[in-house]
């Protein structure tokens, strides 16, 4: 492949750009002013040698799609060959199939599941997009893999340093497999209610696991506080927040381009795509995934993006009601203000309704300017949630949704809107999607499905609709 700089940092938030030659900067330099800040890697895609999709024959993502990752593009800066890049994606991949039990990196199967949509009343195609055999059974890895290989091209300088990141779960066995598969050393802050078989697993793989306590009125999750603690002492943030490295936002984008892909060889369109939310790398990541794809011209038709949270912690759904009746307010729509969980089908036909104007007004230099202003002003937007949360999809109760920013520009430019899901569409979720699909995955890993299923009991998505949901999470 040719070389040029193809590829380059952008922080999403305020615009800044690091220069090609800074190598690794995980985070924007202004983060901490109160703003929202995630780097995020963008592409000159007429520069890029092969079409988008890479080698369709490829298995790994991180190979078959070489040319869109920072990495690649840093590597061949500092004079590696394309072969030694695949060289070392290869190499990790081999040794981390030695620590997870033959599990790899590889393009996941997407398939379509009639029996699934018949059992939701639905005669449209419903894809599911698996990721519970992935890496240590989930799509974590995928964001951190990417981190690891900026560390890699990145060099010596950084390989005395300890690898850290905060989970409760399926990110800190994705960390574990890394971290064990490259010999690298890992801290996990873990709360004190995580899974004792995930944290036997961790430790088996050799993590340093720190369990973190709640201490009375303290906002915020205390792993993550720690967590920060120790890349202020000079860990490197091996985390799946893009705000603490935006490449953990690329490390997931495959996933997007990845189900792009397979619906263009189908000749398929989808109306709808369900991705649940809990810190927000996962969504954002998928989003951008699929726009970029959608923008390349591979897809005809962008399907509506629906980030789903639970009602035990939806700070997401808090931001996204308050962005969207500013904007559809300057836009002259009728009604203020809906209750978030407020999931009568009155309301989410209002709600449906309202992203279909702002979509239509998404360029607009004045909605656009909205958005910049909420981005500035991140704290009126985002703030932990305050009170303990619970659901069976402990997965996705981050106190908040880190990548916010990311998802909402995806969900608002697609039509989409935030999806609640109760206790009931979930568990009725892990069911069906259990017996539609016969894929072992567990209440986080189905709670996308659980999305679809709250919108057809609302009455929102028709009979014939096509929809995409992600099962990621084995159950353990
Ligand atoms: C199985 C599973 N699905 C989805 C998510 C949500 O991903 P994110 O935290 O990036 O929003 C997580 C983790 O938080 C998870 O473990
Ligand atoms: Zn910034």
């Amino acid at each position: 492949m040719a070389h040029g700089r193809a590829s380059r940092l952008v922080c999403g938030g305020c615009g800044e750009q690091i220069a090609f030659e800074a190598g690794l900067v995980a985070q924007c330099p202004r983060a901490g002013d109160g703003g929202d800040h995630v780097l995020l890697r963008q592409l000159d895609e007429s520069a890029l040698p092969e079409p988008w999709f890479g080698d369709r024959s490829e298995p790994n993502p991180y190979v078959r799609f070489r040319q869109r990752f920072h990495a690649y593009h840093q590597a061949l800066a500092l004079g590696w060959s394309d072969a030694q890049y695949c060289d070392l994606v290869n190499s990790l991949n081999t040794a981390i199939a030695k620590v997870d039990q033959g599990r790899k990196f590889h393009v996941t199967a997407m398939s379509q599941v009639p029996a699934l949509a018949a059992m939701l009343g639905m005669h449209g195609a419903l894809w599911v997009k698996n990721e519970t055999e992935h890496v240590s059974g989930s799509h974590k890895a995928r964001h951190l893999f990417n981190i690891l290989l900026m560390l890699r091209v990145a060099g010596a300088q950084f390989d005395g340093r300890p690898l850290a990141i905060a989970s409760c779960g399926n990110a800190a066995l994705g960390a574990a497999v890394l971290a064990a598969a490259a010999q690298r050393i890992l801290h996990v802050f873990i709360p004190t209610d995580a899974n004792p078989r995930v944290v036997e697993r961790l430790r088996k793989l050799g993590a340093e696991v720190t369990i973190c306590e709640r201490q009375e009125d303290q906002t915020g999750d205390p792993c993550f506080a720690a967590f920060l603690q120790d890349v202020a002492a000079g860990a490197v943030p091996f985390a799946c927040q893009g705000s603490e490295n935006g490449f953990a936002i690329e490390g997931g984008e495959a996933l997007g381009w990845e189900i792009a892909d397979t619906l263009q060889l189908a000749d398929a369109s989808a109306d709808r795509l369900f991705v649940q939310v809990g810190g927000g790398a996962l969504a954002s990541a998928v989003g951008r995934g699929v726009s970029q794809a959608y923008e390349l011209g591979a897809i005809a038709q962008l399907p509506r993006l629906h980030p789903v949270q639970t009602y035990g912690a939806f700070p997401l759904a808090r931001a996204y009601e308050h962005l969207a009746d500013t904007m559809a307010q300057r836009l002259g729509f009728s009604q203020h203000w809906l209750d978030e969980r407020d999931a009568s089908e009155a309301t989410i036909a209002v709600r449906q309704s309202r992203a279909d104007l702002l979509a239509a007004h998404w360029h607009d230099p004045e909605m656009q300017e909205v958005f910049r202003q909420a981005i500035a002003q991140r704290s009126q937007y985002m703030w932990p949630w305050e009170t303990p949360p619970h659901s069976i999809a402990h997965g996705i109760l981050d106190d908040e949704t880190y990548d916010w920013v990311a998802i909402l520009r995806a969900t608002l430019a697609s039509a989409g809107f935030v999806v609640l899901a109760s206790e009931d569409h979930l568990e009725t979720a892990r069911i069906l999607g259990q017996e539609g699909t016969g894929i072992a995955a567990d209440p986080t890993g189905t709670s996308g499905l659980a999305g679809l299923i709250a919108l057809r009991q609302a009455g929102a998505v028709a009979d014939h609709e096509r929809c995409v949901v992600l099962f990621t999470g084995a159950e353990r």
